[in-house]
């Protein structure tokens, strides 16, 4: 079972602990061992071998830093024993819902009881239910889903932190309401996002795709060949809707690429950095624009926020690019104006569902270049979040202020749970 909790977890970590216990003792014991074993045999074979137990015990002792947060937990765990069987933890106790380099699970440890699901596939409502109760906080991915099944069986539990900038896995008033804050990682990645975003809009107007396979499938040099004519960028205009930190990132690489930045925000005190135009509104931007890049988050008003009246509305010749959530396209309408070419092509990280099933439409058709929602995925931006994901959770647990909460109304600070 990969996931390291229960009855089964905490039996591993008393037996640990005997374990180690046991070892102490020996490690101890040795020099008298050593003396007694010279004097009664004087031999340098014997001498060398109980030597080299020694150093053999040595270096595990060394290897086991872990094991001082093992002996807490199980002193916490025998306490919670004796104390009318609830878990008496001296320390927070957060459950990392994903797996973390050691690295990360240690620096948690310094302030945390730490459980932690380390299995590489996503871990399963059930799994997350059955590990959640004892938590004050927990850390995952963005697209881990807290319904309110879930939240039920997490009484303690104070903080969410996800890894990523988007929230759409929450309720966000249902968190506000049980008094639980969500934390996320915003700003980090928004350089990675925004070069993802440059990425799409040179693969679909470059055809990229198509190009690719011309070579893989050793055609490159066929008599005859038609090598795709693509777009400029240049002199072009990039719709950004959304102009928060990721849209601003697109925008001034855009501006380097040489295109007309407009965008649109419905926030009106947005002020467009000085090379780019504000569009009046949102149809002005999509009729404006020759590529239209989505950075908005994904709530119930951005929902389907581009549909068949939105296409409607854009160029023939228009790129749609969406590195936000799938869910703000209507992707059925979004399948329709690609396949009867009412819009040139997409370029996109998200879709409404994840991962598209074999049947997927979308997948059937040329004019649209489809990622796995890698917006942020590169070792530095992901390191980075991880990072941060852990500075939060950490200054949530211990009442320290955190500056990425983003319902602030949860009042983490005055939460009451009982020890
Ligand atoms: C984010 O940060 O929200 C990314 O889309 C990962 O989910």
């Amino acid at each position: 079972m990969p996931l390291e909790s229960g009855a089964r977890w905490r039996a591993s970590l008393a037996q640990g602990a005997d374990r180690f216990d046991g070892a102490l003792r020996l490690w101890r014991h040795l020099p008298l061992s050593l003396g007694l074993m010279i004097e009664l045999h004087d031999h340098a074979k014997i001498i060398t071998v109980v030597a080299g137990i020694g150093g053999m015990a040595r270096a595990a002792h060394n290897d086991l830093q872990p094991v001082q947060v093992i002996r807490n937990t199980t002193l916490r765990q025998v306490d919670g024993r004796t104390t009318g069987g609830r878990s008496h933890h001296l320390k927070p106790h957060v459950f990392v819902a994903m797996p973390l380099a050691g690295r990360y699970l240690d620096q948690l440890r310094e302030h945390c009881d730490v459980e932690v699901f380390s299995a590489t596939q996503p871990i399963s409502p059930e799994e997350l239910a059955a590990a959640i109760g004892d938590a004050d906080g927990v850390l995952g991915s963005a697209q881990l889903l807290f319904p309110t099944e879930i939240l039920d069986r997490a009484p303690r539990l104070r903080v969410i932190c996800n890894v990523g900038v988007g929230y759409d896995n929450v309720d966000l008033g249902e968190l506000s309401r049980r008094g639980i804050a969500l934390a996320n990682t915003p700003g980090v990645l928004s350089d990675a996002v925004a070069d993802l975003v440059l990425g799409l809009m040179i693969a679909v107007a470059r055809h990229l795709r198509e190009c690719e396979t011309i070579v893989r499938e050793g055609r490159w040099g066929e008599p005859g060949l038609r090598i795709p004519l693509g777009s400029d960028l240049r002199g072009k205009t990039l719709s950004i809707v959304g102009m928060g930190r990721i849209g601003r990132e697109v925008a001034a690489r855009a501006a380097a690429f040489k295109m007309r930045v407009l965008c649109f925000d419905t926030r009106p005190d947005l002020v467009p950095p000085p090379f780019a135009e504000r569009a009046a509104t949102l149809d002005d931007a999509l009729r404006a624009g020759d590529f239209i890049s989505l950075h908005v988050d994904l709530n119930p008003a951005s929902r389907h926020l581009i549909g068949p009246r939105e296409f409607g509305l854009m160029k023939a010749s228009a790129f749609l690019i969406n590195a936000a959530r799938g869910a703000v396209v209507d992707q059925r309408a979004l399948y329709d104006v690609l396949a009867a070419q009412r819009i040139a092509g997409a370029g996109l990280d998200v879709l409404e569902s994840e991962p598209p099933t074999t049947g997927d439409l979308l997948l059937q058709l040329d004019n649209v270049f489809i990622v796995p929602h890698i917006g942020s995925a590169t070792v530095e931006t992901r390191a980075a979040m991880v990072e941060l994901a852990i500075e939060n959770l950490v200054a949530c647990v211990t009442g320290q202020p955190c500056v990425n909460i983003v319902n602030a109304e949860a009042a983490v600070a005055t939460k009451e749970v009982s020890p």
